[in-house]
């Protein structure tokens, strides 16, 4: 199995085994020569048609650590400036030999365009795409939430998660629903009417429109950016409404069970939907999730670029 597109395409055991694989690399990272030769003479594209600082950076980190050679492309400065289509891209990439391609992309279904349209032969990892979907971030998140709530190991039964916020325009949002869900992770989903997308009772989670009782039981919070880039209409009256709503803040955090841990994908709207001070708390996890960010990604690489006989089963 060649790409890693939605988290949907993951089974448990295909979950599993890159979390389990990520473990065993997390420990390797921790030796002083951290480097692998698996990926030798291997190249790896970082494509990225959207700004990014912790995915590009840990993507970059995570091929070398396995000895892959990595180009890193950014429209910005490309030709896709002068206005150069993703298939004539994808075409470049192909003659040059790229063996992954990791596509950030603002319009949702392009790393599936990729990966299906015939322009490359390359392994497609989908490094977020529109408002639909960021895997690599989902099992991030779930590498996390099992090391914390989990001693490192199993799924995540009976764990509840509560995701508040911008749901409307996240990807993160729909990828760790399905993938925590997969798990066996109970999720809620905490956001104002307006910041829900149409069918989202469809969504294998609960949904909540009140913040303090959504929190109440959680094990883990995980805070999301509201996208303020992406809106081009008024979602909520005011900053400081959203925030007294809708906001993570001390007083709030103060609610929590002593074991709840409070997560962010970043980047962060410090003051809007999370408080610096919650942000840079002990309960929060947030630096964390950008180093285990390095670990899963290497996983993802190491299986899907590994062999055949190291693959992902359900990988697409
Ligand atoms: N979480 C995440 O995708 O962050 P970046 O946009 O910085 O990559």
């Amino acid at each position: 199995m060649r790409h890693l597109l939605s988290t949907a395409d993951l089974t448990r055991d295909d979950a599993l085994l890159i979390l389990d694989t990520a473990a065993e690399l997390a420990r390797i990272s921790d030796r002083p020569m951290k480097k692998l030769p698996t990926l030798r003479g291997r190249t790896v594209v970082n494509l990225f048609f959207e700004d990014s600082t912790r995915t590009r950076i840990s993507f970059e980190a995570a091929a070398k650590r396995l000895s892959a050679d990595v180009i890193n492309f950014s429209a910005k400065g490309s030709s896709v400036s002068k206005g150069e289509s993703l298939k004539d891209t994808a075409l470049t990439l192909q003659a040059m030999g790229a063996d992954a391609v990791v596509i950030r992309h603002g319009a949702s279904g392009a790393p599936h365009r990729l990966a299906n349209a015939g322009w490359i032969e390359s392994t497609v990892i989908n490094a977020g795409d529109g408002t639909h979907e960021h895997p690599t971030q989902a099992l991030l998140d779930a590498f996390t939430l099992r090391r914390h709530l989990r001693d490192g190991e199993g799924d995540l039964t009976g764990v509840r998660v509560t995701i508040v916020g911008d749901v409307l325009h996240s990807r993160v949002a729909r990828s760790n629903v399905l993938l925590l869900h997969t798990l066996g992770a109970d999720v809620t989903l905490c956001a104002p009417p307006t910041l829900l997308p149409v069918g989202v009772d469809t969504w294998p989670c609960t949904v909540s429109y009140d913040l303090d009782a959504a929190i109440a039981d959680a094990d883990a919070v995980m805070m999301l950016r509201v996208q303020l880039e992406r809106m081009n209409a008024a979602y909520f009256p005011s900053a400081a409404e959203y925030s007294r709503r809708y906001g993570l803040d001390a007083q709030r955090m103060a609610t929590l069970a002593p074991h709840t841990i409070v997560m962010h994908p970043g980047p962060m709207n410090r003051g809007m939907e999370i408080a610096a001070d919650v942000a840079d708390s002990e309960r929060s996890v947030i630096v964390e999730q950008v180093s285990n960010g390095v670990s899963v990604r290497m996983a993802v690489m190491y299986l899907l670029l590994g062999g055949a006989e190291s693959g992902i089963g359900g990988i697409a």
